[in-house]
């Protein structure tokens, strides 16, 4: 039986074949407390979005700021493979701005609930749809396709929504958006919604759901099932208050559980949202799906066992596919077969009585509440296997020392043993992390080993509380993550920066 059998019971009749996958992250994922993309990062992403092989870009909202018309200006100059597209309200100065970015498509929105007509725009029925048809004209006058939204179309009167949508059929948009303002929808009323106002406009359909109630990603799903073609997506579902449709979720969703299509490439989707998250500063849940830490992580024993034996008796998508790998995490409920399958990727051979041992200990010390990271079963393990202390590692710090000045470049100086042999470096950065890991690189004197990604965690609270650092280190393209613990930020990120160097040398 195919793992996806039973939702071929319910494939939709209208599905299309291919999905034209919009993303938002630039535009609506920006709007993500906390969130303040430079124009570089804008460009970076965008880059990254056409590589993954997204077929729109939402590049932001022109009129909005002199920097936001730069970066969408930028963006549409880059030449890139995906269409490019500007906000615009039904106000000719927003599409004038989105048409002097240059981008190859306007997105003009007006409210059409009668919450949003009664509040915000306090406009009747008909002013809306005279202003929306004045707009549309206006870009298709200036010789732009437009992509058309009546926003809040799902708190909207359906009767007045068909008109709404009839008009921008007779006005030529190119599509017509209909989006989840405030994610009030069920995947069965989004699917329902789609349905009916396929049978009144022929426009291609695009959606748009937000997150209120956890169901953004599986309403667009449930909308593409009934035939909308043009879902809007976010990286790591970011975007205004809970957020938007995941575009991991969406995309595989439509892919591997309903065989539909798109241009999207599965194996870059790790790297991007990895991209997304460290530009962003949103860190992506753990338990997050398909991008999560933890998404590809096995912890019990009953698991890792099966996963070892056959990857598909825990896992529906194989961490390859999206550009990624299985992690195996210990902790007490560890079984042998999973430390065995450890000790092989760190080079380490043991009997299955010594891995019984190393199995033991690793339990021992969960139990006793500490967290056993890989480098700690490599200890372990040489521990017990009578190995200690003569496999010396190929960077040690020897010393170190800070110099902090109000006003000035914090200066570090370190002291290592790298292959036995003493080397000292001085280097300045913009804060002292980064004056210090400038100074371990100086004196490593490897200038391909780089730090791609840094997250700092405090566990507790408070100015002593111990600090967490993850970080990712890279060497012409081999890459390794690498942790370390310790109640100075400094001498955690000092300690993550060595280990990470020493798995690259190894
Ligand atoms: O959530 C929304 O309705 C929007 C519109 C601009 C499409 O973001
Ligand atoms: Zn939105």
């Amino acid at each position: 039986m195919d793992q996806f059998e039973y939702n071929k019971k319910v494939s939709g009749v209208d599905k299309p074949k291919k999905i034209r996958v919009f993303d938002t992250t630039l535009r609506d994922g920006e709007q993500t407390p906390g969130v303040n993309f430079t124009v570089e990062d804008k460009m970076q992403i965008a880059k990254a979005l056409s590589e993954l092989g997204v077929d729109y870009i939402e590049a932001g909202f022109p009129v909005s700021s002199d920097g936001e018309f730069e970066a969408v200006k930028k963006i549409a100059d880059m030449g890139l493979k995906s269409e490019i597209v500007g906000l615009a309200r039904c106000v000719e100065k927003d599409i004038a701005a989105a048409a002097d970015a240059g981008v190859d498509m306007i997105h003009i929105f007006i409210g059409t609930s009668p919450t949003h007509r009664k509040y915000k725009l306090e406009m009747t029925k008909e002013e809306v749809v005279k202003k929306a048809r004045e707009s549309i004209g206006f870009a298709k006058e200036i010789g732009f396709k437009v992509h058309f939204s009546p926003e809040d179309a799902c708190r909207t009167e359906f009767p007045y929504l068909v008109e709404v949508c009839r008009m921008a059929q007779e006005m030529k948009v190119e599509h017509i958006n209909i989006p989840d303002t405030v994610g009030v929808m069920t995947p069965a009323a989004m699917g329902w919604l789609i349905s009916a106002l396929k049978k009144e406009v022929q426009v291609p359909l695009a959606v748009h759901c937000h997150n209120d109630f956890g169901m953004a990603s599986a309403n667009t799903i449930a909308a593409v099932m009934a035939g909308a073609s043009i879902p809007h997506v976010t990286v790591n579902g970011l975007g205004e208050r809970a957020g938007n449709a995941d575009m991991e979720q969406v995309v595989l969703g439509c892919k591997l559980i309903h065989g539909i299509d798109s241009n999207i490439k599965p194996k870059k989707i790790w790297s991007t949202s990895r991209l997304v998250e460290r530009l962003s500063g949103i860190r992506v849940m753990p338990n997050f799906p398909i991008v999560g830490a933890n998404a590809f992580a096995h912890k019990s024993g009953v698991h890792v066992h099966g996963v070892l034996k056959k990857a598909a008796v825990y896992e529906p998508i194989k961490p390859e596919y999206v550009g990624t790998k299985r992690h195996i995490v210990l902790g007490k409920l560890i079984g042998s077969a999973a430390v065995k399958e450890k000790l092989k990727d760190l080079g380490i051979k043991a009997s299955e009585s010594e891995i019984k041992d190393i199995t033991s200990k690793i339990k021992d010390l969960a139990d006793k509440g500490k967290k056993v990271t890989e480098e700690d079963l490599a200890a372990i393990a040489q521990d017990l296997l009578g190995k200690v202390g003569k496999k010396r590692r190929t960077v040690e710090l020897k010393d170190m020392s800070l110099h902090l000045e109000l006003g000035k470049r914090p200066i570090a100086s370190v002291a290592l043993f790298v292959k036995g042999k003493e080397k000292y470096a001085k280097e300045s950065g913009v804060g002292p992390v980064d004056a210090t890991l400038n100074a371990i690189r100086a004196a490593v004197g490897d200038k391909d080993i780089q730090l791609d990604e840094y997250h700092l965690d405090a566990i507790t609270g408070g100015s002593n509380a111990l600090a967490d650092v993850s970080i990712r280190v890279s060497k012409n393209g081999d890459s390794t993550m690498a942790r370390a613990v310790h109640e100075d930020v400094v001498m955690a990120s000092v300690l993550a920066f060595i280990n990470g160097v020493n798995r690259l040398m190894k």
